[in-house]
C-alpha cells in the first residue's frame, strides 16, 4: 500500500506540536508539548527562548507522534509544517525539521497557513463541519472574521485594530495576578464572579473589525482604585465582567458577520474558543473539538490537505513568513 499518512509539525509559537492523519484524515496521534511554564515567569512568550526550546523537542516530538500512531517514516507520504504567521525564529525549528524529514526521504512538503490551521480544525473529529460558514478565529495572535465557503480557503472579513482577543485575555490575567497564559484562569475565575459587577465598553469600531485596547485600559483603571484587600475581594467580579465584555464583542461581530453575507452557519475555533462563556453564548454556532482549539499540529496536517503539495526538492528554500499578508 502507498506511504498515505500526512506528518504534522507546528512550531510557531510555544507549543512544539507533531501528529499523524491516515489517509481518511483521521487523526493517529496528536502530540502537543507546551512550553508555557517555562515562559510563565517572564509573563509572556520570549522568541529566543522559544526557538531554543523547540530545537530540543522537535525531535522527540516528531518520533512520539510517529510511535503513538503506530507508524514509521515508511508510512508517511506528504509532510506538513506551519510557515507562518507566527515568531520567525520558532517556525524555522519546525520548517527546518519538515525540510530535513521529507529531503531524506524523497517527500513532497506542505506549507500551511497557521490561520488556515486552526479553520482545518474544524473537519476533524466525529463531526466534521462543513462550509460554507462563517468562522470566528480567536487566538493569542489573532482575531478573524472569515467567509468560508469550500475547504482550503477563505475571505478575510475582520479583524482586530489592537489586541487580539487571547491577548485581551492574557493582558487582564496579567492585570489581576493570575498569570501566564491567562485566558484559562480568567475563564475559572469568572465561574465565581458576577458579570454585571463592573460595566466595561465594548468598542464600537466601524464594519467587522474589533478594538480591545480599550477594555484592558478599562480594567487597569478598575483595578488601580483598589486597594489590595479589596482587589482580592473584587478578582473574581473583575474577571467575570471583563470576559462578559471580549465576549460579547465576539458574539456581536460574528453574528452581523454571518448575516452580511447570508451564512447560516457560524463556527469558532483558536485558544479562545475553549472559553466556556463563549460557548454558551454562541450557543448556535459549531466549536472546533476543546482540545483542538489551541495550537496543535493535527490541525496543520488537516490544512494540509486541501494544500499545495512542493515536490522533493522545490521545498528547500522554503522560507517562514512572520505576519498576516
Ligand atoms: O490558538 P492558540 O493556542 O495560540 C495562538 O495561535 O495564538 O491560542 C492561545 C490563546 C491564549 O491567549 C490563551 O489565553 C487563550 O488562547 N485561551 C483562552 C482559553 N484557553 C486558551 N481564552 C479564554 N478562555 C479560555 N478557556
Ligand atoms: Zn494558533
Amino acid at each position: 500500500m502507498a506511504a498515505a499518512h500526512i506528518l504534522g509539525i507546528e512550531t510557531s509559537c510555544d507549543e512544539t506540536a507533531a501528529a499523524v492523519l491516515g489517509e481518511d484524515g483521521e487523526i493517529r496521534s496528536n502530540v502537543v508539548a507546551s512550553q508555557a511554564e517555562l515562559h510563565a515567569r517572564y509573563g509572556g512568550v520570549v522568541p529566543e527562548v522559544a526557538s531554543r526550546r523547540h530545537l530540543e523537542l522537535v525531535s522527540p516530538v516528531v518520533r512520539e507522534a510517529l510511535d503513538r500512531a503506530g507508524s514509521t517514516l515508511d508510512d508517511v507520504g506528504r509532510v506538513a509544517v506551519t510557515q507562518g504567521p507566527g515568531l520567525v525564529g520558532a517556525l524555522l525549528v519546525g520548517i527546518s525539521a519538515a525540510k530535513a524529514i521529507a529531503w531524506a526521504r524523497r517527500l513532497p512538503l506542505v506549507p500551511v497557513d497557521h490561520l488556515q490551521g486552526h479553520v482545518a480544525s474544524l473537519y476533524l473529529g466525529p463531526d466534521p463541519v462543513e462550509p460554507p460558514f462563517l468562522c470566528l478565529l480567536a487566538s493569542g495572535g489573532h482575531t478573524l472574521l472569515l467567509d468560508v465557503r469550500v475547504r482550503g480557503a477563505s475571505e478575510l472579513l475582520g479583524t482586530t485594530l489592537d489586541d487580539a482577543a487571547g491577548e485581551a485575555f492574557d493582558k487582564g490575567a496579567r492585570l489581576l495576578g493570575l498569570g501566564y497564559p491567562g485566558g484559562a484562569a480568567i475563564d475559572r475565575l469568572a465561574r465565581e464572579g458576577d458579570a454585571s459587577a463592573y460595566d466595561f465598553p465594548v468598542a464600537r469600531v466601524p464594519g467587522l473589525d474589533f478594538s480591545f485596547s480599550g477594555l484592558k485600559t478599562a480594567l487597569l483603571y478598575a483595578v488601580r482604585e483598589l486597594a489590595a484587600d479589596e482587589l482580592e475581594r473584587r478578582r473574581a467580579d473583575l474577571a467575570a465582567s471583563y470576559q462578559r465584555a471580549i465576549v460579547r464583542a465576539l458574539v456581536e461581530r460574528a453574528r452581523a458577520a454571518a448575516a452580511e453575507r447570508g451564512l447560516q452557519r457560524i463556527a469558532v475555533v483558536g485558544g479562545v474558543a475553549a472559553n466556556s462563556e463563549l460557548r454558551g453564548a454562541l450557543a448556535e454556532a459549531a466549536f472546533a473539538p476543546l482540545e483542538l482549539c489551541t495550537d496543535n499540529a493535527a490541525m496543520i496536517a488537516s490544512a494540509a490537505r486541501y494544500g499545495r503539495s512542493l515536490e522533493y526538492p522545490r521545498y528547500l528554500a522554503l522560507d517562514a513568513y512572520a505576519s498576516l499578508s
